[in-house]
């Protein structure tokens, strides 16, 4: 029997492998030219004119057009930008190209997820300001592209709700344990989308995931509900973080888009949600995924954003989880608002009491009592040579050393929880998770199904020297629960960082929101610390990522979206900008868990860290239209066919002649980035123009304050600026020169910032000194 079984196996992984060489196709998003589509079935035209075999031709050709079935549309995209995804052949593909009106193909790619307290640590309180009675009032909707969404859940009900406005064009969908009556006038739209995903991915497994907009994960649930969530009094998990749970624009109207699933997010599957919510009506976007950065005409994520804020749609992403490397922010298009994940002041803290008498705080969310002081065990002496033991890997440790023991564990390789999984399967009595260096002092709270608590590295160096040295080291682990008054905000160590790659020329990320430990909406369904063993059933779950922090500032948005009705998306992302901070709860500079030197930067936290009441009254503002970002992008050098991606059509309008009349520092963005060549004969200068526009009090009087970046002289002219009307735009100009002609060593980057100070309003933008 065990030998057919294993045959039957064989037979099928074989199969597969010949099914899957003998069709050559692989799915592509294809730009074309919104000329073309005129017709009301362009792209069949389009495809029949690829597909038709060439009977000409000798028998080879016939061949191939036997091998390559007719190619199969996936999606037509037709609102936030214009072309459609196709399974083609390279045969196919080819032809493709030469099609007229052909603009460009990229590969479909799987991106990831960048896996509440904080309405009042962001300065929102019940009846005042952005959450004033009449601000909640008018409509605003925000489309969520995440897992989908626990339509039953307490935070999405709409009682009191008025009727949806006819202006929505969006529908719910029924699959999979939803139906359209899963909807209702607070969760007005929900979609899903999964073509381009079971091309990569194979079928969705549906022992683990809904066919429909439900959520399976828990990471849809909770983005939303940060966004929009109305209020939920005596939220908590397990007591943890108990308050009111709100999201930051309650009132809101949520439509859902499921995009992402088990093994990610086909790009495919996003661009068709984003086409489809453009067209359905919403007024935010909020994104928390991305992938590797490209450039901006292959990074169908900034194609579609694009076109979504050509038309009044404000795009909110998250930067990414990949810090505290320099370098790795995604989402970095100047039209997309990019934001960074840092700590509020409210934490989880645990004392972790060595045998030796060393005491040290860590962080968890382990709901049951504090442990005895019992033995520890740590990779050797846990499990003997067995591979990844350090790690806690699965079926590494052994029982017999573990058992009524507390384990070390090393960060990285499996999740979290899932080390603490396997303590209490070896039947271990708790677990220490050890930061590397490289994770420095950064602390997660997680809800293990253990006693268990991260370390910093600082503690997690003593815990290895003690556990080593020791001839019965010993430890214990207390749990303190919930505790304010941490300084805050706090850059988390994870939050990617800038300058980004593709578009060096201005700084990212834009801002920072909270994104660790956030306590936000959770299906039932799934355990808090997300492992298929924790059968757990919670409302709420407390978890951290630029995933969180994205949300945040989608819901605050849309209060500024209400509060100001005809601010285009620029001007909201400039108030947000130009009204964040960067002095943290104890008058200090904001602090960096990820960098040597303690302190947070720019290429960090952008502008700073949101303050939604400051940005609904910013004094002044940065506008820029679509014309500015095509001359931004000109200045990057790309061609007529490559601009047509963004816009959908080869305009007759193309690049200046002149490359100096496209410069990437003039974009009128709220913040200064600026690249020194070291390798400059002369010490390098340049000058750039800004515009701002008057929405603060009808006649003011801005005068400047610089601060220079060490080894740049900043010089602004004029250095007042006098406004007699609302609505009036000034211009000023802006040289930064480098004090002294670089040498080959000189590298690195050096910051400071540019404010225009009314008696009422101060309007900031920091400068960020790049040497390359
Ligand atoms: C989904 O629907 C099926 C059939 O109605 C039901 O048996 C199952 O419990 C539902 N699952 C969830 C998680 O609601
Ligand atoms: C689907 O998931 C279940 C539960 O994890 C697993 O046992 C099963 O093998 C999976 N099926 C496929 C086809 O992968
Ligand atoms: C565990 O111990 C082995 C053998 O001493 C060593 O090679 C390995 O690096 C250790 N692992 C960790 C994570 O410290
Ligand atoms: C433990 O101590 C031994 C010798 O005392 C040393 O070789 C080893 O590297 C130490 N391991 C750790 C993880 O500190
Ligand atoms: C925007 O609205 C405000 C008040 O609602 C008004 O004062 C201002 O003139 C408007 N601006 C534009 C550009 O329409
Ligand atoms: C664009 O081309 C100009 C002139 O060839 C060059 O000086 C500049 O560095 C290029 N810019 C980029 C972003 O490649």
């Amino acid at each position: 029997m065990v030998a057919t079984g294993a045959l039957f196996l064989l037979l099928l992984a074989s199969f597969q492998l010949i099914s899957s060489s003998f069709s050559d196709q692989r799915t592509y998003i294809v730009h074309i030219d919104k000329a073309k589509t005129e017709s009301e079935r362009w792209h069949e035209q389009i495809i029949d004119s690829i597909s038709e075999p060439s009977y000409s031709g000798t028998g080879a050709a016939k061949t191939q057009s036997a091998d390559s079935p007719r190619p199969e549309i996936l999606y037509v995209y037709e609102s936030a930008l214009s072309g459609f995804s196709v399974k083609l052949s390279e045969e196919q593909l080819e032809s493709l190209n030469k099609v007229d009106g052909f603009l460009s193909a990229t590969d479909d790619e799987l991106l990831s997820l960048h896996t509440t307290h904080s309405p009042g640590f962001l300065g929102l309180n019940s009846g005042e300001g952005l959450w004033s009675a009449s601000n909640l009032a008018s409509d605003v909707i925000i489309g969520i592209l995440d897992t989908g969404v626990w339509p039953e859940h307490v935070s999405f009900r709409d009682a009191g709700m008025p009727p949806v406005p006819p202006r929505w064009k969006g529908s719910c969908e029924s699959g999979t344990n939803f139906s359209a009556a899963s909807c209702n006038r607070k969760l007005i739209g929900a979609r899903y989308y999964l073509k381009g995903y079971e091309m990569i991915a194979g079928k969705v497994n549906e022992s683990v995931e809904f066919r429909s907009p439900r959520d399976r994960q828990g990471h849809g649930s909770h983005t939303a509900s940060t966004a929009a969530g109305r209020p939920v009094e005596k939220a908590s998990l397990f007591g943890f973080a108990k308050g009111s749970a709100v999201g930051m624009r309650y009132t809101s109207r949520l439509a859902i888009y499921k995009v992402c699933w088990q093994f990610g997010c086909a790009s495919s599957d996003i661009l068709a949600a984003m086409d489809q919510a453009v067209a359905d009506g919403v007024d935010v976007l909020s994104l928390s995924l991305g992938g590797s950065s490209k450039p901006f005409y292959a990074d169908n994520v900034a194609i579609a954003s694009f076109g979504a804020t050509q038309k009044g749609v404000f795009v909110s992403c998250s930067a990414g989880n990949s810090g505290p490397s320099s370098s790795t922010v995604s989402n970095a298009a100047p039209w997309i608002m990019t934001v960074a994940a840092s700590y509020t002041d409210r934490s989880f803290p645990t004392k972790v009491k060595l045998g030796n008498g060393l005491v040290f705080e860590g962080a968890s969310l382990y709901s049951g009592r504090a442990t005895r002081q019992l033995p520890i065990v740590y990779n050797t002496s846990a499990g003997g040579r067995a591979k990844g033991v350090g790690y806690c890997l699965t079926g590494s440790l052994d029982p017999s050393l573990v058992k009524g023991k507390i384990v070390a564990c090393e960060r990285g390789m499996n999740s979290r929880t899932a080390k603490g999984e396997q303590v209490k399967l070896a039947g271990g009595e708790g677990m220490l998770l050890l930061n590397s260096d490289r994770e420095k002092e950064e602390l997660f709270a997680d809800a293990h199904v253990l006693p268990a608590t991260s370390l910093g590295a600082t503690a997690a160096d003593a815990v290895r020297k003690y556990a080593n040295s020791s001839a019965n080291p010993t430890v214990s682990i207390s749990f303190q629960g919930t505790v304010y008054g941490s300084p805050a905000p706090a850059m988390a160590a994870f939050s990617s960082r800038g300058p980004s790659i593709v578009g060096p020329d201005v700084i990212k990320p834009d801002v920072t929101a909270p994104g660790v430990n956030v306590l936000a909406a959770w299906p039932p369904v799934v355990g808090p610390s997300l492992l298929k063993s924790d059968h757990r059933s919670v409302v709420f779950n407390i978890i951290s990522g630029t995933s969180m922090s994205c949300p945040h500032v989608s819901g605050i948005a849309a209060l500024l979206r209400s509060a100001r009705g005809n601010w285009s998306v620029a001007a909201i992302k400039s108030a947000l900008m130009t009204t964040a901070y960067t002095i943290d709860s104890k008058r200090a500079p904001i602090t960096d868990f990820g960098s040597s030197s303690g302190l947070a930067d720019p290429f960090t936290y952008g502008s700073g860290h949101v303050d939604p009441g400051r940005a609904s009254d910013p004094g002044l503002i940065y506008d820029i239209s679509t014309d500015d970002y095509l001359k931004y992008l000109c200045s990057l050098n790309y061609t007529t066919s490559q601009l047509a991606i963004f816009v959908g059509k080869r305009s007759h309008q193309t690049c200046p002649a002149n490359k100096a009349d496209a410069q990437s520092g003039d974009l009128n963005y709220p913040s200064f980035a600026v690249l020194f060549n070291r390798n400059a004969r002369r010490r390098p200068a340049f000058t750039y123009e800004r515009t701002v526009t008057n929405v603060g009090t009808a006649a003011g009087t801005y005068r400047v304050q610089v601060v220079e970046p060490k080894g740049v002289s900043v010089t602004v002219q004029p250095r007042t600026l006098v406004f007699k009307m609302l609505g009036e735009k000034l211009s000023y100009k802006v040289m930064f020169a480098a004090l002294k002609k670089p040498s080959r060593a000189t590298t690195g980057s050096t910051f400071g910032s540019i404010s225009w100070s009314s008696g009422k309003y101060s309007v900031r933008s920091p400068i960020a000194v790049t040497w390359g």
